[in-house]
């Protein structure tokens, strides 16, 4: 019977996991997966990870099963930190999920769900395994224009103009923040009017928040997530906690559905049945890592200044490349690298330029030219900016 089985697409960036490993050359850059690494090339696991799971290992009694939506901790201290006091508890259904991809992928399920003819409009471009799980689920997908490569910014007029053929029954995917490939965001006015035109045609949005506290801070980076979760009927909001707690092999995710106090209880048992179908119960360490330190002063004081410290690492980088780039090129071209917020810039070139600053220099970036801007540090910054003019970029 498996010999009916086809080989299926490779998965773009962590095929260039594979590659970089194998590249024999020391000075070899790696800007492909989406990790955060430190001055030293380092993924630490962030202090208050450490002392929580001390905690944990010291005071854990029993590895019995929790609610098959996870541990109502996890789940309240995280909706929380992301929708702080946007909306009422009672109207949020929750699920603990196996990453933030769990979460995208039982949310898209809940819409096939709820309505099969659902279309899911995504931005040109998006994380490209939003549109392969799409794929795979046989659901219908809408491009939004999104990312003007003449620029380096968002081409807002464009994608107002086709988010406005969304319908009620669609479904429109979000970046809450650092959008994902091209690092280039929507101003706080600019989420107001994508805001009027989900009220007008009724679409409901679905936020996906992968890098929270990775782009302006934790607050602001929520900021867009809980007003478009405050402003409209029905709200899908997938977050993930690899990035931000850097607990990336844990697992850890949520999917929460915004809608009416009356529906919550349904809502709520058909996250649970979700899960129950896909997995049974999420998993839980990194779940009871996040609320140990969410629900501890001390602890989440600590994690809140490391994070910080990261996010601050990444914008000296930004700063730093957008100086060197404008000093080798004597133009402002590159400006918008310094503007963008995240892990990610899309440099705005081409597949062969790509390919260029892999044989040529070994630095590895994904095909579509997006770069991970955590992957450098002081001394690679120079010679990523003398690559990207020497390849003719
Ligand atoms: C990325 O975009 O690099 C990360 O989200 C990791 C992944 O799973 O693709």
């Amino acid at each position: 019977m498996f010999e009916t089985l086809k080989a299926q697409p490779a998965d773009k960036i962590l095929a260039l996991v594979q590659a970089y490993r194998e590249d024999p050359r020391d000075t070899k850059i790696d800007l492909g997966v989406g990790v955060y690494k430190d001055a030293s090339g380092n993924t630490p696991v962030m202090r208050a990870v450490k002392a929580a799971e001390q905690r944990i290992w010291e005071n854990q009694d029993t590895k019995v099963y929790t609610g098959l939506a996870g541990d109502p901790t996890y789940t309240n201290a995280m909706a929380a930190l992301v929708l702080g006091d946007a909306v009422p508890r009672g109207a949020i259904a929750a699920a603990a999920t196996p990453g933030g991809t769990g979460a995208v992928r039982q949310a898209f399920e809940l819409v096939r769900m709820a309505n099969p003819e659902a279309r899911v409009f995504v931005s040109d471009p998006t994380w490209p395994n939003h549109l392969s799980i799409l794929s795979y689920l046989g659901m219908e997908v809408v491009n939004y224009r999104y990312f003007d490569s003449a620029t380096g910014g968002v081409n807002f007029d464009g994608m107002i103009e086709d988010l406005k053929t969304a319908k009620k029954g669609d479904v429109v995917l979000l970046h809450g923040c650092c959008h994902n490939p091209t690092g280039a965001n929507l101003n706080s006015a600019e989420w107001d009017a994508v805001i009027e035109v989900l009220q007008s045609t009724g679409a409901v949005p679905m936020i996906d928040i992968a890098y929270q506290g990775f782009g302006d801070g934790l607050e602001a980076d929520a900021a867009a997530t809980r007003k478009v979760a405050a402003s409209v009927p029905e709200c899908l909001i997938a977050a993930s906690c690899s990035k931000n707690f850097g607990i990336y092999r844990e697992r850890t995710g949520i999917l929460m559905l915004v809608a009416a106090e009356a529906a919550q209880g349904l809502n709520q048992a058909t996250l649970a049945f979700l899960n129950r179908q896909n997995y049974s119960f999420p998993p839980d360490h990194g779940a009871r890592i996040v609320s140990t330190i969410l629900t501890d002063d001390e602890l989440k004081a600590d994690w809140m200044a490391e994070l910080e410290d990261v996010r601050n690492a990444m914008l000296g980088l930004r700063e730093q490349l957008a100086g060197e780039l404008q000093k080798l090129s004597g133009s402002d071209r590159f400006g918008f690298l310094a503007q963008h917020r995240g892990m990610f810039s899309r440099l705005g070139t081409t597949p062969d330029k790509v390919d260029a600053l892999r044989e040529k220099h070994g630095i590895y970036m994904v095909g579509d030219s997006r770069m991970n801007i955590a992957g450098l540090n002081q001394n690679s910054v120079p010679i990523l900016a003398r690559a990207i003019i020497d390849v003719g970029i």
